[in-house]
């Protein structure tokens, strides 16, 4: 493991803590995650990724060794959410609008190290009674399957390449990717749970 990438992982630990305590890790630990919980967390990772993923796009050159295209998430989680009757919001609130690619190499950290978690995840998911006529198609949480060690050793290395001058401001950039998500959580619980949303101010 490279210096930045243990940085990243040693640095934004405590936020890995706190966003995994709120995305539900109780419930899903448990195997009670109820079916609106699977579908607020669908919506928490469809608006991150997909904001992510567009941000990404506009910024070829520093992401070609990247590989977008081999990283996609989106249409996994449009699938997902046409499942459970929710879809992105077509208009989304602006997220990464004015960060520039180092920030954004620290989201993509996040967005990536959070595929390594997948295989507990899923195994967490299959323990719930609830989900289990939504899982059979289920993709998102599925992850990257074999690939999930391939695809991040490449990250390591892209990261390594592109971030490492930068490795103050790469880190800082993965803390606040941790508080977007917790952002896009707490916002789009009203969508689900059918009360208005409270703030909508994002990242
Ligand atoms: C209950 C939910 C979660 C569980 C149980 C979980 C579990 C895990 C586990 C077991 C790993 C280590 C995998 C390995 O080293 O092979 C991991 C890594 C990681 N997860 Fe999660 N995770 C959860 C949610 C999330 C979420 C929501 C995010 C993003 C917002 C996230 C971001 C990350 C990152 C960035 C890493 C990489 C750490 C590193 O640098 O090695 N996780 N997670």
């Amino acid at each position: 493991m490279n210096d930045l990438l243990l940085r990243l992982r040693d640095e934004t630990r405590p936020h890995h803590t706190e966003t995994e305590q709120l995305l539900y890790a109780d419930a899903l630990r448990s195997g009670t995650l109820s079916t609106d919980q699977y579908r607020h967390l669908l919506l928490t990772h469809g608006i991150f990724h997909q904001a992510l993923e567009a941000a990404i796009d506009n910024e070829p050159a520093f992401f070609s060794d990247y590989r977008p295209d081999s990283r996609r998430k989106t249409n996994w989680l449009r699938a997902d959410l046409e499942t459970v009757q929710l879809s992105l919001p077509v208009h989304p609130q602006p997220v990464f609008a004015d960060w520039s690619p180092v920030q954004l190499l620290g989201a993509a950290y996040v967005g990536e190290g959070s595929m390594l978690g997948g295989k507990t995840v899923w195994h967490y998911l299959e323990q719930s009674e609830a989900l289990q006529p939504l899982l059979g198609q289920a993709r998102f949480y599925r992850g990257y399957g074999v690939q999930t060690g391939p695809l991040w050793r490449e990250f390591g290395e892209f990261a390594f390449a592109q971030g490492a001058p930068d490795a103050d401001a790469v880190v800082a950039a993965a803390r606040q990717a941790f508080d977007c998500y917790r952002k896009i959580f707490g916002y789009t619980a009203p969508q689900v749970f059918g009360h208005l949303p409270a703030d909508t101010s994002v990242c």
